[in-house]
């Protein structure tokens, strides 16, 4: 089942009460939230205060993208504002199994991120203890990116994996994910589509989702 998942970083922040509507409304399955802290990506976003304040919103899942240093220490603030799911990054932790178990402890789901250039090996002694391996597909940092080509590879050397340890994990991409790049990923055996300026730029949000899930599951 291919899931989309809607980066709000592409929307507008003034309205974005009616931008969680519109996510809603488009039929997608969960709010993709971006957290930047200006260290471990050359940019700013939005923290627990902004993540509690779209809870009350919707029902969807809220999908925590951490793009942060030190990721452990704000695990319980981001939870307590209502994530269903927080991701880190392998390379902005020094104790991943730790972080991961600090995740589960908190009774929510555990996805690990990988930068463009990080080998997926580096998950290989904790994947059977994660829900999701979320695979940039751009340099993290900025929405509006182009998708690397070289990411199919290791999405389909990861879902081999995967495969081969019967493991259930879903693999998600960031970054670069529209219409004509959806196929690639999904062919390579990512599930969940995080798409921000695509989504946000559409005129027709609720059949760009539908045509994502559509070319999506075209094998
Ligand atoms: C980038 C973020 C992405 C971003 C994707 O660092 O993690 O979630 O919003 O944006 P698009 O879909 O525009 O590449
Ligand atoms: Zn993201």
């Amino acid at each position: 089942m291919i899931k989309v998942a809607p980066s709000i970083l592409s929307a507008d922040f003034s309205a974005l009460g009616e931008e969680i509507k519109k996510i809603e409304n488009s039929k997608a399955d969960m709010v993709h939230i971006d957290v930047m802290d200006g260290h471990y990506v050359p940019n700013i976003t939005i923290g627990p205060l902004v993540v509690s304040s779209i809870r009350p919103l919707t029902k969807l899942p809220l999908d925590v993208h951490l793009m942060i240093t030190n990721p452990e220490r704000y695990l319980e603030a981001f939870k307590d504002a209502g994530a269903d799911i927080i991701t880190v990054h392998a390379e902005a932790v020094n104790h991943l199994d730790r972080v991961v178990s600090q995740i589960h402890e908190m009774g929510i789901k555990a996805g690990v991120s990988l930068n463009p250039s990080t080998s997926a090996s580096v998950l290989d002694y904790v994947l059977d203890k994660i829900d999701m391996v979320l695979i940039m597909t751009v340099n993290p940092g900025f929405g509006g990116q182009s998708f690397i080509e070289g990411m199919t590879k290791k999405i389909s050397l990861l879902k081999k994996t995967i495969s081969e340890n019967n493991l259930n994990i879903d693999i998600e991409v960031d970054g670069g994910i529209n219409e004509d790049t959806v196929s690639k990923v999904t062919k390579a055996g990512a599930n969940i589509l995080v798409a921000g300026s695509a989504f946000f730029s559409s005129e027709d949000p609720k059949a760009f989702v539908r045509l994502l899930k559509e070319r999506g599951t075209v094998k």
